[in-house]
């Protein structure tokens, strides 16, 4: 990857470093662990989290990672064929689940911004139409 000079989707994070670990991602683990016979998709992805943290810090899995992998354990525990988890992956399942996660998040915030009397943040027009 580095060759080709892309990023590893799924490994890295502005500010959560392996000593200051993403609360969210712990909880998704312990629950992979609870819930799931097997997660060689999650074991896969904490071994290359192993490998990127040797380089720096803050190289770990992040929540768009552990979400994907365990999604996928998810899938591949339940009765699906290889075939259809493809389906599924290929029809945008993940980004579904990004969109939801997103729109609790933008959700919460309005609610803060409402109950701290701010108003509601308005982005510029020109920065997010692109005519
Ligand atoms: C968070 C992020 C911006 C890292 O920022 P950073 O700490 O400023 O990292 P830098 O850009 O300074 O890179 C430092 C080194 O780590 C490497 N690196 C950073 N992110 C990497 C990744 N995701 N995979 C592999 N290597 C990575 C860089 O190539 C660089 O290596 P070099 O020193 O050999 O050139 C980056 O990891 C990232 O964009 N990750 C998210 C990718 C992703 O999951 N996207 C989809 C979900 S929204």
């Amino acid at each position: 990857m580095k060759r080709k000079g892309e990023l590893i989707m799924g490994i890295g994070h502005r500010i959560k470093t392996v000593q200051n670990p993403d609360k969210r991602v712990e909880l998704l683990k312990k629950f992979a662990g609870r819930e799931l016979k097997k997660t060689p998709y999650l074991d896969f992805a904490l071994a290359v989290e192993s490998e990127t943290l040797k380089k720096k810090n803050n190289l770990i899995l992040n929540v768009d990672g552990a979400v994907a992998v365990i999604f996928l354990d998810i899938l591949k525990q339940g009765r699906f064929s290889d075939e259809e988890v493809r389906t599924i992956i290929d029809a945008g399942a993940l980004n579904g689940l990004f969109a939801l996660s997103r729109s609790i998040g933008m959700i919460g915030h309005i609610l803060d911004q409402k109950r701290m009397n701010e108003g509601l943040y308005r982005h510029p027009w020109d920065d997010i139409l692109y005519l």
